[in-house]
């Protein structure tokens, strides 16, 4: 049957191992896409994961191989993102496949993201095929990594393909052992349609585009399709094949990979991970693994001095009719005015929408400090989800608050080991167990609080280990913790933007640490200014920022005309960027500032 020839895969690989340009490499030698017309980076299609180098959004090409044994195979090379923040995503375009190619490159080894993505592969039983990248540097230790692999991982890593994607060394290996080891999809055509949704972006003449793996039956244009999760139905405007770009079909059968139009309006009503069945003749059972992403991390967004409201509210509709993960609602604050509370995945992920804000759509905002959700337990036994500092309750109605926790692996050369321990230590953290995964090479178990986690632990990571260390960290649980609420003072008024939740024991550190920052950031101004950090009515942390000395300012008014212009178009440069809050004008800079803290 058709079936026999089609081969569903994935690549997996820590960050950087090589998985872009190895995917850019397979189309390449396939056949389909010349070489002129290869764009760096095919599959990562969007500015910014390019510069950042990593994939944030799905791509699926379907490609056409002409094996050694003459016969010619349909590859459907799925794409998964390549960070923490979207180990869902990552998980339901794995569970579109029947394999995966796992890149290590030669000159790391194994790192903490090889191994998860490994896990997501295992849970959805996949072949695995280990791959070594990058065997055309002088560095790369191929035999000794592929012990690695096995001491690891457990799989046998003997006949792993060496590639370089770089130079293109080692492809056509690969691509056998794709089509001698991925198995062929089953599935049954005359069965009753079961097709999983494994991602999803809009586009503005189709409207949502769902990028889907059919297990069983069939699908084509004109049928009456329902989600079985969400419950929705549409009517299928076209069906077709990424290849890469989409290319309309009659119809999609069992084991295939494409897409699936249906005039939706927005990616939120087609969840990566549910079901779509017919609705006339639907299946009884969606296919397992559908959750709803949840947003671990939340700021409020705000328009700043001079932006408009309506734009930073037109512009968040548009992002999140492309990405079902963000969310947002109106929120005011006392400080900036009106703006919205936006959800997200994860730290990377705001970064992410907040770039995207700026950069496409030429938009000045300000974001408060992140925040994780808490629980709190009120005296009267009301439980709150709380994910605005601004929002808690009064001390004296709070029982106890209960905090997010994540286990995180963490994978460091064991030179490090006391370094990262004193450092996840720093962060509250508990450690689990810790192995030696090589001679070398130590993997980290911890319990940490995701509030820990979100203030620039990764990049501390980093710092620490010198770029070699690796970490992966999902939710576990809620737990009890001693949090409170710390806030900012500027002349004796509270600031709202710059109140977070910290846990007891770093309150003092951390709030001497946004005090200094601040007065740093703060210019002078006509009088002094005190900044203060408080929890509840006792001040903790004390900076002042001195006021002008009078002299400065006669000095101004005595020069000559053109300097005093000159200081006066300065000064309103400097006014465009800056936030008034009551007398207090404080730069945007400074919003950002106080969050990174080390
Ligand atoms: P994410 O998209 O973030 O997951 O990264 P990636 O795994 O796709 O890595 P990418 O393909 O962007 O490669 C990372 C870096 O390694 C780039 O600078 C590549 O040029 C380089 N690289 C990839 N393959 C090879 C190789 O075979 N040899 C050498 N020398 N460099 C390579």
């Amino acid at each position: 049957s058709y079936q026999k020839h089609i081969r569903n895969f994935s690549i997996i690989a820590h960050i950087d191992h090589g998985k872009s340009t190895l995917a850019d490499r397979i189309i390449e030698n396939t056949g389909l896409v010349a070489h002129r017309d290869m764009k760096e980076q095919f599959l990562d299609n969007m500015d910014l994961e390019r510069e950042r180098g990593i994939t944030i959004k799905l791509q699926t090409t379907r490609l056409v191989y002409k094996a050694k044994n003459g016969e010619e195979y349909i590859f459907n090379l799925i794409d998964t993102p390549g960070h923490v923040d979207f180990t869902y995503e990552v998980s339901r375009s794995l569970a579109a496949c029947e394999g995966a190619v796992l890149i290590v490159d030669a000159t790391q080894g194994v790192e903490a993201q090889t191994l998860a993505n490994v896990y997501l592969a295992l849970d959805e039983n996949l072949e695995i095929i280990p791959t070594l990248n990058k065997i055309d540097l002088a560095s790369a230790r191929p035999d000794e990594v592929k012990l690695e692999i096995e001491d690891i991982i457990g799989i046998d890593a003997e006949n792993a393909p060496l590639v370089s994607a770089k130079e293109g060394i080692g492809i056509e290996d690969l691509l056998e052992a794709i089509v001698a080891q991925v198995p062929a999809p089953s599935g049954s055509i005359e069965g009753k349609l079961k097709a999983l949704i494994f991602d999803s972006y809009y586009d503005n003449y189709k409207g949502v585009v769902i990028y889907t793996r059919v297990f069983d039956g069939r699908v084509k244009k004109g049928d009456m399709i329902r989600m079985m999760n969400t419950k929705k139905k549409y009517e299928v405007t076209e069906v077709g094949v990424c290849s890469p770009g989409p290319v309309a079909c009659k119809e999609l059968r069992a084991g295939e990979v494409g897409y699936i139009c249906a005039s939706i309006k927005q990616v939120a009503d087609a969840r990566v991970g549910d079901t779509i069945t017919l609705d006339a003749d639907p299946t009884e059972e969606s296919l397992p693994g559908y959750k709803k992403v949840q947003s671990m991390v939340y700021c409020g967004i705000y328009p700043a001095e001079g932006e408009k409201y309506e734009n930073v509210k037109d512009a968040l509709e548009k992002l999140q009719v492309n990405d079902a993960a963000f969310n947002f609602e109106a929120e005011t604050s006392q400080a900036l005015g009106f703006g919205f509370r936006c959800g997200f995945l994860g730290l990377l992920h705001m970064e992410i929408i907040v770039e995207r804000l700026e950069r496409e759509f030429n938009l000045a905002v300000i974001t408060t400090s992140p925040s994780v959700i808490y629980r709190v337990v009120l005296n009267n036994g009301e439980i709150q989800m709380i994910q605005n500092p601004s929002n808690l309750p009064k001390l004296t109605e709070i029982s106890y608050i209960e905090e997010p926790i994540v286990k995180a692996d963490i994978m460091i050369p064991k030179e490090y080991v006391g370094a990262i321990m004193e450092l996840c230590q720093d962060r509250r953290g508990k450690m689990i167990h810790m192995e030696y995964i090589t001679e070398t090479r130590v993997q980290l178990h911890y319990e940490m609080p995701l509030n820990e986690v979100i203030y620039d632990f990764f990049d501390a990571l980093k710092s620490k280990t010198r770029g070699y260390g690796s970490l992966d960290y999902e939710f576990i649980r809620y737990e009890r913790s001693q949090v409170v609420k710390l806030d900012v003072l500027l002349n004796k008024d509270l600031v709202d933007a710059f109140s977070m939740i910290v846990h007891e024991s770093k309150a003092y550190a951390r709030g001497k640490f946004v005090c200094e920052k601040l007065k740093e950031i703060i210019p002078m101004h006509q009088f002094e200014v005190p900044i203060q950090a408080a929890i509840g009515q006792k001040i903790i942390a004390r900076e002042t920022v001195r006021a002008y000395r009078k002299d400065v300012i006669a000095k101004c008014y005595g020069g000559d005309i053109s300097r005093k212009k000159k200081l006066l178009e300065k000064q309103k440069e400097g006014k465009k960027r800056m936030r008034q809050f009551g007398t207090v004008e404080v730069p945007q800079e400074a919003f950002t500032a106080v969050l990174k803290y080390d």
